[in-house]
């Protein structure tokens, strides 16, 4: 049995794309072990007309339709009534594009929630005064405009999923040194065969010498970052003989 449980509840019209992502590969085994459970809930399920209809026109024209307040309350309510009569509330993010950008560090402090419900909209936006009084946070996943947020949902369970522990088989590969901790990229990997068309795997990863791989990778994670991005590099912490590193490889 997990140590730990989670429990991420996505709020949607389109269970059908989140139950396609993300009941399968390491979050399906994570799931199968009970470290993690995801419940997909359909919105249209909580509507009281007899349609079944989820968004109306705006208020003022304009263009597109609008989610309505009602069914997504009427869903958060039956997910979640009892924890609501004793005076709490989940941690809710609805998935916008006007959000906090997602980052590395919002997937770590998320990691250590045992409890998140994702609200995907769709459509031009969700009636205001629903966001008001559910919404704990909002989140884009990067400055452009997606149709629903079910994919920024999926992307966030995905990179917030895999920092729980036991999640990825091996602990040490989500520790230390993938990209964004410590403000650097990852080094470059190499696997099996030594030698393809022509192109070798760099020695010193042959060498077996395990102080000699660990500087060359962090000396190639300096050189990837001052390439890739290095707006990273001023945050991150570096020696003088790093600084002067990067300083070679800024463009
Ligand atoms: C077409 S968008 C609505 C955009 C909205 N009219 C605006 O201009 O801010 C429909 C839904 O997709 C989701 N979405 C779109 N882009 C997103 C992004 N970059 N990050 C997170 N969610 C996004 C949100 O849930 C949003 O309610």
């Amino acid at each position: 049995m997990a140590d730990r449980s989670v429990h991420y509840t996505v709020m949607t019209l389109f269970p059908e794309m989140i139950e396609a992502g993300l009941h399968t590969s390491i979050l399906g085994k994570a799931e199968e072990n009970g470290i993690l459970r995801i419940d997909t809930v359909n919105i249209r399920d909580y509507t009281e007309n007899k349609h079944k209809r989820v968004d109306d026109y705006p208020y003022g024209g304009g263009a597109g339709m609008v989610m309505q307040a009602e069914p997504i309350w009427h869903t958060y309510e039956a997910c979640f009534g009892e924890m609501l009569a004793r005076g709490e509330r989940p941690r809710l993010i609805y998935l916008s594009p006007q959000g906090r950008v997602f980052d590395q560090k919002m997937a770590d402090e998320l990691s250590k929630e045992d409890e998140l419900v994702f609200l995907c909209g769709h459509y031009e936006g969700v009636d205001e005064r629903v966001l008001e009084m559910i919404v704990t946070d909002t989140v884009s996943i990067g400055d452009y405009v997606l149709t629903g947020g079910e994919l920024p949902a999926m992307v966030m369970i995905d990179a917030i999923a895999r920092l729980i522990p036991g999640v990825l088989g091996n602990e040490a590969s989500w520790a230390e040194d993938e990209s964004f901790r410590g403000d650097l990229l990852e080094y470059p990997q190499y696997s099996r065969p030594e030698e393809f068309m022509g192109r070798k795997v760099p020695e010193v990863l042959l060498s077996g010498h395990h102080a000699r791989i660990e500087e060359w990778r962090r000396e190639q994670s300096v050189i990837r970052t001052a390439k890739m991005r290095p707006d990273l590099l001023e945050k991150a912490e570096l020696s003088e003989k790093e600084r002067n590193l990067a300083k070679k490889y800024l463009q």
